[in-house]
């Protein structure tokens, strides 16, 4: 490592921005650029990215971080990327050029191939081998679409032509050199949530790539979380720079939590809610609902698991409101509209704009809001939306409790909607545990970039990781049994309201 390399970059690629940050050894913040990118509805449940876009928007933050710190790429000891999981992309390898927008996370076009997969089998055909229900919301399905749809795409991922990846294979490849030796690679973390990864070989599964009829020489390699994968070009900005790890972004944000050991979990608020327990080497089977996935793995060390609750609208439901339905201009301005009500009046807002995710798993649900009367208004509706994000996060940890047997004693949160206040505290109130946020709330890209500098010696050990965990705000419950109980039942009946829907 060169002696003036003081700092390490990550790339956070999410679902609606990408972002460059800069930090130090103490794990502090000193850059952050971040540029949003286009979210493309070709039809209701479709929902895209354009690839080009976002590695554009890569090169464009990374290079005005650098700059804005008054740093350069001699300075970085290593770059890490994190990411929007199971977003996928299919690429020719000659040209660089996708054959099709992203399919993102949250796009359901894959629900009848799914259910096609599920047969007389059932949703848990792949459980045991991939830790994962068959769901539109996972890569493998969405490789398959594309290959069904675009014209000529068969044949040409058969002769050996096209590359499939999710955001961190699409921009490892690119910032590597793109057509021009480009390394073809993923980790761990994101080939968990491809469907077609055996979870305890941590091998891609021929089978289940035979079932889905994607040939294999389109896959990448797999790789660890943290350790050297190659150097970065000069067509990025970050040359010679050396790629030191990849996570995707919930795993990260374990990372960046210092959820480093069995039994502590964590629970990010971004356009969804991903909390992850860890459960060490070993990969516990769910039979309440979530996901068994791979939590990280540091270089030839055994992978950690995770158990996930993923739900799938959280924050996008606030985006929702300002953009769909524009009562609020501002994300933020939602805290003070759910403040000028009361209480939610008797409104639920139940998001299933991509069906439910855990631990429903419930593709024919659609958005409801209930319970309206003529006394009803927007700020009911605002506070109904904040309480959606805390409810869907109950549901989640009571099915964590019952899988894993671990009581829940405090939560660590993060992500973009923790700065809310109100929902800190109703999460607090409604989940009657304490909630904790960290004084660096960037967790996600922290993680990334203790991986690359794991990798590279910049840390040492992850007890330094530990060390720089520092507590930023602190929630305690205040509400009665009586109302915590009548407001989650109002919530459970709500959810009835939004099957059968779709
Ligand atoms: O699984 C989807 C998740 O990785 C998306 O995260 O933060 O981009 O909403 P985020």
């Amino acid at each position: 490592m060169k002696s003036d390399a003081q700092y390490v970059a990550a790339i956070d690629q999410g679902t609606t921005s990408t972002r460059a940050m800069i930090f130090d050894r103490k794990g502090s913040v000193m850059m952050s650029e971040q540029v949003e990118h286009r979210q493309i509805f070709p039809r209701a449940g479709w929902v895209e990215h354009d690839p080009m876009e976002i590695w554009r928007n890569t090169r464009r933050v990374a290079a005005a971080a650098l700059a804005a710190a008054q740093l350069h790429p001699g300075n970085i000891a290593a770059c890490g990327i994190t990411n929007q999981r199971e977003t996928t992309v299919v690429w020719d390898r000659h040209t660089g050029t996708p054959i099709h927008n992203a399919i993102v996370w949250q796009d359901t076009r894959t629900d009848a191939l799914c259910e096609e997969l599920a047969g007389e089998h059932g949703v848990d055909r792949y459980r045991e081998r991939t830790g994962l229900p068959l769901s539109t919301y996972f890569a493998g399905p969405k490789v398959a679409w594309i290959l069904d749809n675009v014209e000529g795409a068969r044949d040409r991922a058969e002769a050996g032509d096209l590359l499939f990846g999710t955001m961190d294979s699409w921009l490892a490849w690119n910032m590597t050199g793109g057509v021009d030796g480009g390394l073809h690679v993923t980790d761990v973390t994101n080939a968990s949530r491809t469907m077609l990864m055996d979870l305890h070989t941590l091998q891609w599964d021929p089978e289940i790539c035979a079932d889905l009829r994607i040939p294999m020489s389109m896959l990448p390699e797999i790789r660890s979380s943290s350790g050297v994968i190659g150097s970065l070009r000069t067509s990025g900005s970050l040359p010679d720079v050396p790629l030191g790890g990849i996570l995707g972004d919930q795993q990260a944000a374990m990372f960046g939590q210092a959820c480093l050991e069995p039994g502590e979990a964590k629970n990010t608020y971004g356009t969804g809610n991903f909390l992850l327990l860890n459960t060490g080497t070993e990969a516990v089977l769910s039979k309440h609902g979530l996901l068994s996935t791979v939590c990280y793995r540091l270089g030839d060390e055994p992978a950690r698991y995770a158990l996930e609750g993923s739900i799938a609208v959280t924050g996008s439901l606030v985006q929702w409101l300002r953009d769909n339905l524009g009562i609020i201009d501002t994300a933020a301005q939602v805290e003070e509209l759910a403040r000028r009500a009361d209480d939610n009046g008797g409104v639920y807002f139940v998001p299933a704009f991509s069906g439910l995710f855990a631990p429903r798993w419930r593709p024919d649900a659609r958005g409801v809001i209930v319970g309206l009367t003529r006394f009803a208004d927007r700020t009911h509706i605002a506070r109904a939306v904040l309480e959606a994000s805390a409810y869907q996060t109950r549901e989640v940890i009571e099915a964590m409790q019952a899988d894993s047997g671990v009581h829940l004693q405090t939560l660590k949160v993060d992500g973009g909607m923790v700065v809310n206040e109100l929902l800190m505290q109703f999460q607090s109130d409604i989940l009657d545990v304490p909630v904790v946020r960290p004084v660096v709330n960037e967790t996600t890209a922290l993680g990334a970039a203790y991986a690359a500098g794991l990798a590279v010696g910049y840390w040492s050990s992850t007890d330094e990781i530990r060390d720089n965990w520092a507590r930023g705000g602190r929630w305690e419950p205040r509400m009665s049994e009586s109302d915590r109980t009548r407001l989650f039942e109002g919530w459970n009946r709500a959810v009835t309201h939004s099957f059968d829907l779709a």
